[in-house]
């Protein structure tokens, strides 16, 4: 993939360290579990992880609902074979495809998941990928489908110090918005309804926010 995007850890010789950097400065097993929870994943349902990793949460996703299809998006090539093979190891079908949040829909379809999930991916995006990613994101949503975002939302207090530890890896230009508490309001702009944070955990590296909203039109799901 040729246009730019910033690794899983700031730089691509890092990404061989990403699990367990995670683990050890994100408190990984509270945030996913709870992200999980939040996205309640069912049988039958399309489920699209943008900016999948090293596919972590995808795994998660699939083994908590054996029958839904989970699909994994990111445009880090090295990172999907790293996903892959954490799939193959658990045993689980997990369909991965390499390609920008911007392009979700262009490449996966208008309309055909019930909910999209993110976690750790929008605070390292530019401004205009943010907003692009979410416009795409409600795109490949179907009618009354579900968003879901777990991510460094904004930083109040001691949690602004701890962040930059991030910010140092990630930049600041692109991490100092999410830092603003910007991403609901993206999230609006993006034409999604019932935009909420639904809960903030601290960690050693920042406050990660989870975040739900609505595809604005009913549906079945
Ligand atoms: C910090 S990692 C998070 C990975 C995973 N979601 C997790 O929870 O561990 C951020 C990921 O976003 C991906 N990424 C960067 N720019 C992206 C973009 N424009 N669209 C989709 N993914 C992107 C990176 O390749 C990286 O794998």
């Amino acid at each position: 993939m040729t246009a730019s995007f910033t690794p899983a850890l700031g730089h691509a010789a890092l990404s061989g360290l990403y699990d367990p950097a995670i683990a050890l400065l994100t408190r990984e097993r509270v945030w996913r579990a709870r992200l999980l929870d939040q996205v309640a994943p069912k049988p039958g349902e399309t489920i699209i992880d943008l900016g999948c990793g090293t596919g972590s949460f995808a795994v998660s996703l699939a083994q908590r609902a054996p029958g839904a299809r989970i699909i994994g998006l990111d445009p880090d090539g090295d990172i999907l074979r790293r996903a892959e093979a954490k799939a193959v190891a658990a045993g689980l079908d997990i369909h991965f495809v390499e390609g920008f949040s911007r392009d979700v829909a262009a490449i996966l379809g208008d309309g055909v998941a019930d909910k999209m999930v993110s976690s750790l991916v929008f605070h390292q995006l530019p401004m205009e990928e943010k907003r692009r990613g979410l416009a795409a994101s409600l795109r490949a949503l179907k009618p009354g489908g579900t968003l879901h975002i777990a991510d460094y939302g904004r930083q109040a207090g001691p949690m602004r110090l701890l962040f930059r530890m991030v910010q140092s890896l990630d930049g600041y230009e692109n991490t100092q918005p999410n830092a603003d508490g910007i991403l609901p309001r993206l999230i609006g702009e993006a034409g999604f309804t019932s935009v909420r944070e639904s809960s903030v955990l601290t960690t050693p590296t920042g406050s990660i926010s989870f975040y739900h909203a609505e595809h604005p039109h009913q549906g079945s799901v």
